[in-house]
């Protein structure tokens, strides 16, 4: 997985200057430099833990997932420990990645006892094999400098929760371009669209509705799922949809 960090700085890749004041002004972005967390719910979203549960997503048995915008990985880790995926959370809060970090450690530790009290105490020793651990790591990383070089850098997987929302709305299209660039053939796209609040043209978060994101993304995208989710956080209801796309 850490092959597909291949960031413009560190390869010596020329930015225009278009592309230079993007950087900056992601750089003083109020998220690079929030000492704090404030958008986070304190757990995984239920919506995203109902639709992993009930299957209904035709996913490969084993594979890659990417999060962006992952805040302090509460979902990154729900990927992992439910689909046994390879999870990259991405942010570019350093404070985030930290909590993150810290949080999946203890969150691991938890799989494994789940795990061991549903085998056998022989099984349990193959527990001591990491490859059977969920993989989820954390990088401090902009998404915007992911840069997949074939196809084995690209992703089965990428779930967007209120990073869509937290982008400038100029930088939709090239939110845009990157799923294209990172999403493999016949992989997903979840989107958990929210907060679905009133018209404002100010942000994060910015306004966000449903049709915000066909355009950006282009015709190569089948819709597989677009309903309210079941069951959205407390503080979330009927403020959210669950949009799920397939690369065609
Ligand atoms: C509203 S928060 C949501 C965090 C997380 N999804 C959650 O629900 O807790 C949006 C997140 O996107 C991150 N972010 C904003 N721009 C980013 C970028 N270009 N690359 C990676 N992360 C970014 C922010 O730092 C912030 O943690």
């Amino acid at each position: 997985m850490q092959k597909i960090l291949k960031l413009g700085k560190k390869h010596g890749r020329n930015f225009s200057p278009q592309r230079r004041s993007q950087r900056l002004q992601i750089d003083g972005s109020i998220f690079r430099k929030q000492q704090d967390t404030p958008w986070d719910a304190g757990k995984s979203q239920p919506g995203l833990r109902t639709l992993l549960d009930s299957k209904e997503l035709d996913l490969p048995a084993t594979g890659k997932a990417l999060v962006p915008g992952c805040g302090t990985g509460y979902d990154a880790i729900v990927l992992g420990t439910t689909l046994g995926y390879e999870v990259l959370g991405l942010d570019i809060s350093a404070t985030a990645i930290e909590k993150a970090r810290r949080r999946v450690l203890v969150s691991l530790s938890s799989y494994r006892v789940l795990l061991m009290s549903r085998h056998s105490l022989l099984q349990s020793a193959a527990l001591e094999d990491p490859s059977l651990a969920p993989k989820v790591q954390f990088q401090d990383v902009d998404f915007f400098d992911l840069n997949p070089s074939d196809d084995s850098d690209k992703f089965d997987l990428v779930y967007d929760y209120t990073f869509f929302v937290a982008i400038p709305p100029s930088r939709r299209p090239s939110w845009g371009t990157q799923m294209n660039e990172l999403v493999k053939q016949n992989g997903h796209l979840i989107t958990l669209i929210s907060p679905m609040i009133p018209y404002t043209d100010v942000g994060p978060p910015f306004y966000v509705r449903p049709e915000h994101y066909p355009p950006v993304l282009g015709d190569g995208w089948e819709k597989v799922v677009d309903r309210e989710p079941e069951n959205s956080s407390e503080n979330h209801v009927v403020r959210q949809r669950l949009v799920v796309w397939r690369k065609l």
